[in-house]
């Protein structure tokens, strides 16, 4: 099976969450993007989808399946979406699409984190994926330093990028994340950062992780 043959598997496995009748987060990616494309067959079943991203909200609108804003909606019963890396806590490195800000914003909204990925995601600990930070623009060289300063690593600035929310991305190589929770914390507490890829105080609650053979669902 090619990996893009697993990440399809894993975004059909993923439709047997989708709760009936309820307004559902998405994510971003190529993962999510199998996802919303599996989604356009069974989209009656649903009120909406909350996207992660602008890419996000147009592939849902050109499958006809309304997108809300989040401020409009009550709830969201379960946010479905890929990552660049999970160890066996799933705890995750999300943000290798830039969009991890508003991805972290659903998922917390969310009852229910599906996170969808072929094997290659799953590691023992995170860090050779370079840890994704989403930063505003004029305290880009600040953050560096602090990041140097205080977390170690090698933050570079991710070239001709620019978030959603107008904002630059630093990219950390060089990590060994033994303490994702307290790490995303201590990042987060750096002034002019907006958020950062861990996603270990909210991380997923499932895992459905496509390998050559089938899809396993992992859970802590
Ligand atoms: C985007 C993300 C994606 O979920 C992550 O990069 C995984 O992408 P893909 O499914 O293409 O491997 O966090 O910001």
């Amino acid at each position: 099976m090619t990996q893009d043959e697993m990440k399809f598997a894993v975004a059909q496995a993923a439709l047997k969450y989708v709760v009936k009748n309820t307004i559902i987060g998405v994510g971003t990616g190529s993962t999510a993007n199998f996802f919303i494309d599996a989604l356009a067959k069974i989209k009656n079943d649903i009120k909406g989808a909350v996207a992660s991203s602008k890419v996000t909200s147009q592939r849902l609108e050109s499958h006809g399946i309304k997108v809300f804003d989040l401020n409009e909606v009550k709830a969201i019963s379960v946010y479905i979406d890929g990552a660049d890396e999970s160890d066996d806590s799933l705890n995750l490195i999300k943000g290798g699409g830039g969009a991890l800000t508003r991805e972290k914003i659903v998922a917390a909204v969310a009852d229910q984190f599906i996170c969808i990925a072929d094997e290659s995601k799953l590691v023992t600990i995170m860090g050779d994926f370079p840890l994704p930070v989403e930063v505003i623009p004029m305290a880009s060289n600040y953050v560096k330093q602090q990041i140097s300063q205080r977390i170690g690593g090698t933050p570079t600035v991710r070239e001709n990028f620019v978030t959603d929310n107008g904002n630059l991305i630093l990219d950390i190589k060089d990590l060994k994340i033994t303490n994702p929770k307290s790490m995303e914390t201590e990042l987060n507490s750096i002034t002019g950062v907006v958020t950062n890829g861990l996603f270990a105080n909210r991380g997923a609650d499932v895992l459905l992780l496509g390998t050559p053979n089938d899809v396993k669902v992992v859970t802590v």
